[in-house]
């Protein structure tokens, strides 16, 4: 099977954009001496997480204890879930998954501690915790030096848990004296942080600069994705996810409609939503569940009815979510399907 035989809307990789991305992180961090740690949200097929692990990377994250469930049973032995599990259903289905597979946990509250050593007891063996600080974002995590003692402190007196150390997201260099805070007052209080992890695309190749980190959790590099290219974090050819679109209607002049809209690529991302590689001066300025609307008011030359055309989507992640298989390409050939096993798994 061609490029050309794929029915649209249809999920590609380029491989060998895609196996160069993984190369080329991998490289910098055996380089820096940084544990590499990939973030399978962003293809959620455990095939490439496979491909990461053999390049060298130890261990994958999780964000969702159900993205955890497929990939331990597809064989990853060592899952980090940087994501405070809560609630009694899932901590029923943590301590089931204890016993499948190494996992490590992020908290960073005591409700979440307390369930986490629930689960640990009901597996009936010890549980791996870190506790997540606040990065710049400011998302989840703790917000003080103190909070990140008085937590430690719990997760290292509770005989279910195992307190290995603190997680950060992003970890962009500018993070670092807030990082360098936390990490002082837990050595100070006798809870050095063994494990400090950092994560994000963005921030992936300055890890560096932030000596104290020991692994990051990296998603988006692998496939990249308009946005990261939009900020310079890659180019415009490390983009290895596409979706190949056919234009349906053209109704004016400068409006082309494309089969792809919000149930195909999310609507993540702001404007415009995403990229038109034969186009790069169209704009897909909104999109309903099954129309993207283009506008090609600025293209010399304009696409025409059932004429197809590749979009570099602006959120990779958010777009793996949205379909069942992805077509591995080597050139035009179609080498490879991969169902993405673990979409979908919200909860
Ligand atoms: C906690 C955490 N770690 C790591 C990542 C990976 O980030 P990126 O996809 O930018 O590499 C994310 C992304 O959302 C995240 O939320």
């Amino acid at each position: 099977m061609r490029r050309d035989d794929l029915d649209t809307p249809a999920l590609v990789v380029d491989l060998d954009v895609m196996e160069d991305n993984i190369r080329r992180l991998q490289s910098y961090c055996d380089e820096h001496g940084i544990r590499l740690r990939p973030h399978i949200k962003t293809h959620k097929v455990p095939a490439i997480a496979h491909m990461q692990i053999r390049a060298g990377a130890r261990g994958i994250a999780c964000q969702k204890l159900g993205e955890a469930e497929v990939f331990a049973a597809t064989g990853f032995d060592d899952i980090q879930i940087p994501y405070n599990i809560v609630g009694r259903p899932k901590l029923e289905r943590l301590a089931r998954l204890m016993r499948q597979c190494h996992l490590t946990v992020a908290a960073d509250s005591l409700m979440t501690v307390r369930g986490l050593a629930w689960a640990a007891a009901q597996a009936g063996q010890p549980l791996d915790v870190i506790i997540e600080l606040e990065g710049d974002i400011e998302r989840a995590g703790v917000h003080t030096p103190e909070e990140a003692v008085t937590l430690a402190r719990a997760i290292d007196e509770a005989p279910e848990l195992r307190y290995r150390g603190v997680m950060i997201y992003p970890s962009n260099p500018e993070s670092r004296p807030r990082l360098r805070a936390f990490l002082d007052a837990l050595a100070a209080a006798g809870l050095p942080a063994e494990i400090v992890s950092g994560g994000g695309t963005g921030a992936a190749y300055h890890s560096h600069e932030i000596p104290e980190l020991t692994e990051i959790r990296v998603g988006t590099y692998v496939y990249n994705d308009w946005s990261t290219v939009k900020h310079g974090w890659c180019t415009l050819e490390q983009c290895a996810q596409k979706v190949i679109c056919t234009v349906v209607s053209r109704p004016t002049p400068d409006r082309a409609i494309i089969d792809g809209g919000s149930k195909t690529f999310s609507s993540d991302g702001g404007l415009p939503m995403g990229h038109i590689i034969e186009y790069p001066e169209a704009a897909i300025y909104r999109m309903n569940e099954e129309h993207g609307y283009v506008d090609i008011s600025r293209c010399a030359r304009k696409p025409e009815v059932g004429e197809r055309v590749t979009v570099i989507p602006n959120h990779a992640c958010a777009v793996s979510n949205l379909h069942d298989v992805i077509y591995g390409l080597r050139g035009d050939r179609v080498e490879v399907i991969w169902p993405i096993l673990a979409r979908g798994k919200v909860q």
